[in-house]
């Protein structure tokens, strides 16, 4: 393993900004700033509840996730073309790409939009350009997981996988989002048995704010590979054991937890006791066109607020493709990437 260098706190902002990273748990939906929700609105000839950008932006003051899950699925309800979802994940990916994330695994929930008659090829034909002229233009790697809204049924989520299934070739994988508490992951065994066998890759929200039991049982009956928060394990000592000794990653969002009171302040948040007991945690933005930040906000404002080091630094950029879904080939070069970006730190330390 790498040693990582001295660096000092005053040089600790700018490297969590400049370190090559990748971002594994991302809503797209959650990227709409609330000035293209206003221009793709006038485009498609909507009107909206909200009389300007900042009425809106002044309505993101939540309780929970369901009070924001409310407001998010309202701002989802302008995307109608192809173009949209195109819009929509270009600027996300010219954001992440400032933001020096070099590989994104980026979560869509069709059935958001299936449900008011868009059809699913109209939202992953739209989102797949997107990802593959990032590579190009951007030269990010970006690839598509699906996730079935857990308060829906499992037929819905049935449904949807038929839908998809003649484009199956561009998403990576599947998800579980949406309201937790009520909606276990054993409400989705068999639509999740279903995309295994179909060789997708798995992963599912727990522990945002369901208990513990929801991280053994997305495990354990889902057979995920990642779970998506997970900040509740710290709860369960069992749980904490067999996430590090399997190295199952935690995609954590700080913001996010803060923004919906999962911590009071972002300085009472647990990334600190995950990375220290051992648990391949990751930083991600969540929605961050909700919760104040992309991923470098979130990287800089929870180093900040709970005094985490470079060495928690480097382990969190180096979880992060480690986890991802992409080729050992990519790993290594990024990994690479990551190292320099420390030396390099070092050298113009004084
Ligand atoms: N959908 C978008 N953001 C989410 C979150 N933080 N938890 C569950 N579902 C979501
Ligand atoms: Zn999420």
């Amino acid at each position: 393993m790498f040693k990582v260098p001295p660096i000092s706190s005053a040089r600790l902002p700018q490297l969590l900004r400049a370190m090559p990273k990748a971002e594994l748990h991302i809503h797209i939906e959650g990227s709409l700033e609330p000035e293209l929700i206003f221009a793709l609105a006038q485009r498609n000839g909507l009107s909206l509840p909200y009389a300007s950008v900042e009425a809106l932006r002044s309505a993101y003051a939540f309780t929970n996730l369901q009070s924001f899950l409310d407001i998010y699925y309202a701002g989802a309800s302008v995307l109608l073309h192809e173009q949209d979802f195109y819009d929509m994940a270009q600027a996300y990916l010219r954001r992440a790409a400032q933001d020096n994330v070099l590989h994104a695994e980026i979560f869509f929930d069709p059935q958001t939009h299936t449900a008011r008659g868009v059809p699913i090829e109209t939202v992953i034909n739209g989102l797949h350009r997107a990802c593959a002229d990032a590579r190009t233009e951007l030269g990010v790697s970006a690839t598509l997981i699906l996730c079935f809204l857990r308060h829906l049924s499992e037929e819905s989520a049935f449904e949807t996988l038929e839908q998809a299934q003649p484009l199956l070739d561009k998403i990576v994988g599947v998800g579980l989002d949406s309201s937790e508490v009520g909606h276990p992951p054993e409400k989705f065994a068999r639509v999740f048995a279903r995309c295994r066998e179909l060789g997708l890759h798995l992963v599912a929200h727990a522990g945002e704010e369901g208990p513990p039991a929801y991280i053994w049982s997305a495990l354990d009956v889902l057979k995920v590979e990642r779970i998506d928060h997970g900040v509740q394990a710290v709860h369960d000592p069992a749980l904490m054991q067999r996430l590090a000794q399997e190295r199952i990653a935690l995609t954590v969002c700080p913001l996010s937890n803060q923004k919906l009171c999962v911590f009071p302040r972002l300085g009472d948040h647990n990334l600190g006791q995950l990375l220290d007991a051992g648990l391949a945690a990751t930083v991600n933005s969540d929605d961050p066109a909700y919760f104040g930040g992309y991923i470098n906000e979130n990287f800089t404002q929870v180093f900040a607020a709970t005094g985490l080091t470079a060495r928690h630094a480097y382990q969190l950029a180096f979880n992060s493709f480690e986890a991802s879904f992409a080729s050992n080939a990519d790993k290594r070069v990024w990994e690479h990437r990551l190292k320099e970006a420390f030396e390099r730190c070092v050298e113009h330390d004084d």
